[in-house]
């Protein structure tokens, strides 16, 4: 039998590859969802090493974190598994970001006070890294004075605090003091090791999903836009150090760092895009925008009954694009199509200004809507085409960004 092969070319590579992040553990009982974001953290190609704290080790063993890092964990000042026989001073030195997940208020305030007498915080004295805290706590430890006072210098000394998020807490009581989720604090940590990539700087304004345009209050009109593309393209600007704005309609999650407007109709949208486009630096329209929308909105439910059928009137969308202009802004468009991908998206560049189309047969296996992969063609308005392999979208994303850094550079 022969191997299989991955239609995908080139292999992705996963976001963290060939980065050291310390992920600091403190004595929450949130402390087993480390072993969540540890797990994930390698998946998404770094190298994690652990540090727990004493109370740390109380609610999951140093083991666990071994076995899915792979590498020792420290748990003392006093021990060494360092080349430098200082293994606060090393992991500090080695650390393209440090992540505490959960922090306790206990660490929060020897953070905010410098105190180092343990290898957490004595690693975090000593990076110059980027530095996230997660704190998890009941919600009035968290709403106290002296841990408000403690976040607010932190914040003030460039630490990230990533939530406490809203829910239910382990002692039953709801409020503001859940650790936030794997996904959020492997985003935020990809934007901080990110920051200073060569989008850094720059302000980058994504569309994404399906706009919706309503029949009456409880129907609407779609399309099978998931919004997959446009969040891989706002996850890949966010990873490469740019000031993101997702503009959405579609109702999967949002990748975390990046500022995110919901919105539902091609008016919203609009109103969206076009004021903060003038001081953007890209504006990239990922998002399947109605072409035709209800020409009547009903304002009550349309009944089925006494009705033998019913015909919609479509009216023709506007397109906005042309009229979104900055200073400095560089915009690319998005072309899905059936057939003549290449003429009609070329027809569609000049008129809406855009430095480029990315073209993609969405009737292709593995291309367009909903799917994990993107087969796309970046053509310009001169004639060029540029065809591009099968991809993951956070490639084709990648690419995007590539194709339109030239563009960028002089404004
Ligand atoms: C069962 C239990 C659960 C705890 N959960 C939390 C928590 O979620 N958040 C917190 O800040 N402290 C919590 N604490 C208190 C800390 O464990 C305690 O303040 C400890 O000194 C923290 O040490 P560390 O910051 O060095 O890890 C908990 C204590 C116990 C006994």
């Amino acid at each position: 039998m022969s191997p299989a092969i991955s239609p995908i070319q080139p292999t992705s590579r996963p976001p963290l590859e060939g980065k050291t992040v310390i992920l600091g553990v403190t004595g929450s009982i949130a402390a087993y969802k480390a072993a969540d974001v540890a797990s994930k953290l390698v998946q998404a190609g770094a190298i994690v090493d652990v540090v727990m704290t004493t109370a740390a080790t109380e609610f999951v063993g140093s083991s666990t974190f071994e076995a899915l890092t792979h590498r020792p964990v420290t748990t003392g000042l006093w021990e060494a598994h360092s080349e430098l026989s200082i293994d606060h001073v090393a992991l500090a030195l080695r650390a393209d970001c440090v992540l505490i997940a959960p922090a306790t208020a206990n660490t929060l305030a020897k953070l905010a006070l410098g105190i180092a007498d343990d290898p957490l915080t004595a690693t975090v004295l000593a990076t110059e890294s980027p530095v996230i805290v997660a704190p998890a706590m009941d919600a009035d430890m968290f709403a106290s004075a002296p841990a408000q006072r403690n976040v607010t210098t932190l914040k003030d000394d460039g630490v990230v605090v990533a939530g406490p998020a809203d829910g239910r807490l382990a002692s039953g009581l709801v409020g503001k003091g859940r650790l936030v989720d794997t996904e959020t604090l492997v985003g935020l940590v990809r934007k901080s090791i990110g920051q200073h990539g060569d989008y850094a700087g720059r302000h980058v304004i994504v569309s994404a999903g399906g706009t919706r345009q309503p029949i009456d209050p409880v129907r609407f009109i779609s399309n099978r836009s998931t919004g997959k593309m446009g969040y891989a393209i706002a996850e890949a600007a966010r990873d490469r150090g740019a000031t993101v704005t997702l503009v959405t309609a579609a109702s999967i999650t949002p990748p975390a760092g990046v500022k995110v407007v919901h919105v539902e109709t091609v008016d919203d949208m609009r109103d969206v895009i076009i004021p903060s486009s003038s001081e953007a630096d890209l504006l990239v329209m990922a998002a399947a925008i109605s072409d035709f929308t209800p020409a009547q909105v009903s304002d009550h439910k349309i009944k089925k009954q006494g009705s033998s059928g019913m015909s919609l009137e479509m009216a023709k969308v506007e397109d906005f694009m042309p009229l979104a202009h900055g200073r400095k802004l560089v915009k690319i468009a998005f072309a899905a199509e059936t057939n003549d991908l290449e003429a009609n998206a070329r027809a569609k560049a000049a008129p809406k200004g855009a430095a480029f189309v990315v073209a993609n047969n969405v009737s292709e296996p593995g291309s367009g809507f909903g799917t994990d992969t993107n087969k796309v063609t970046f053509v310009d308005a001169g004639g060029t085409t540029e065809p591009q392999p099968l991809m993951g979208k956070l490639d084709v994303a990648h690419a995007i960004l590539d194709r339109a850094l030239p563009h960028l550079a002089g404004r």
